[in-house]
């Protein structure tokens, strides 16, 4: 054995280790003896990961479209991990909070580059048949998503921007979440009741979310930019990768998934134009109508007169 300085040093860590938590050491090396040497694939847990695509059709361009959403799930995965490193920086600065939020920029700017494989990845005919095995579900129900936005800003800004004046910091978590922009997704305003979509999404989620929104209250992405030294806030390069943020979600990405829609849903003449989820879905998902901004303090009156609109 090799028994140098490194070794007794290492040594020393693990017995101190296992000390402090009343484990003999001992013990703990002799199951390092018995123990199984990892593979790749138990290490990336291959098998299971390779195991989670499941076919509602016989249609093959089917499995484009589940394996595209996994991806995405798990760079949501990715985005969120990233943000809770900034959310639970005490005494952030600007080059982690930048290098952070250039990580989170990379993954959406994959996620709106990698749009094509929606978009040309798969036939048009296959599509809208397959579709129909999904009918009531939709991308709308993504929990990942919404924790993403609610992650980002305060909740002001994913009001609905006809209710912002009925909420203010006095209101309660509950009522806000009631008028969250995504709700005209899935409320029929004249008569109040929620469709199918948005009442199976609310009873699975709903009280993880308003967690999440109590949790992220302080320490959202917007909240930890404005604790930062005033000084610190007018960082060029972290004001940039800031604005690159919010643009990439809310308007780059959204017209990306916009126009794939379009091109299947109203554009292949084939099929009634209705989304699956059944939203409104042409003037929900346009930018300039759903006016999701998550730091509009950092855009000039004309930029946010003109949010989505050049698009
Ligand atoms: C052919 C591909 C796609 C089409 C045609 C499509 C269509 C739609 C439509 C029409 C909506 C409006 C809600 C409704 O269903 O009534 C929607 C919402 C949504 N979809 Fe997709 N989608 C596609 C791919 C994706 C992918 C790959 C993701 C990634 C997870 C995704 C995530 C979402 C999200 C998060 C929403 C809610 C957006 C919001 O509230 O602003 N979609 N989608």
């Amino acid at each position: 054995m090799i028994n140098n300085e490194h070794t007794d040093h290492l040594l020393k860590e693990i017995e101190h280790k296992y000390q402090s938590i009343n484990q003999k050491t001992e013990t703990q090396l002799e199951g390092l003896l018995w123990s199984k040497p990892i593979t790749y694939w138990d290490y990336i847990q291959t098998d299971a990961l390779l195991n989670l695509q499941i076919q509602r059709t016989t249609l093959p361009d089917e499995m484009v479209f589940i394996m595209y959403h996994q991806v995405n799930e798990l760079i949501f995965k990715m985005i969120l991990w990233e943000m809770k490193q900034i959310s639970y920086c005490e005494q952030i600065d600007t080059v982690f909070f930048t290098e952070r939020l250039m990580r989170i920029s990379r993954y959406f700017d994959m996620l709106t580059s990698s749009f094509s494989i929606m978009a040309d990845g798969m036939e048009v005919e296959q599509y809208m048949k397959f579709r129909n095995t999904l009918t009531p579900a939709s991308g709308f129900q993504s929990a990942q998503y919404r924790l993403i936005e609610f992650s980002s800003t305060d909740l002001i800004n994913l009001i609905d921007h006809r209710y912002r004046d009925t909420i203010d910091s006095n209101t309660s978590y509950e009522f806000a979440f009631e008028h969250l922009y995504w709700q005209a997704a899935g409320v029929d305003y004249g008569s109040g009741k929620k469709s199918y979509l948005l009442d199976e999404f609310e009873k699975k989620y709903k009280k993880a979310f308003l967690n999440h929104i109590e949790e992220y209250n302080t320490i959202n992405i917007w909240q930890k930019f404005i604790q930062l030294p005033v000084n610190d806030q007018r960082n060029p390069e972290l004001v940039q990768a800031m604005r690159h943020y919010d643009r990439t979600v809310n308007i780059t990405w959204v017209m990306q998934h916009l126009n794939t829609a379009k091109k299947y849903i109203d554009h292949s003449g084939i099929g009634d134009g209705a989304a699956t989820g059944g939203s409104d879905w042409k003037k929900y998902m346009h930018p300039k109508f759903q006016r999701r901004i998550f730091f509009p303090e950092l855009w000039s009156s004309h930029e946010l007169e003109n949010w989505g609109v050049e698009i």
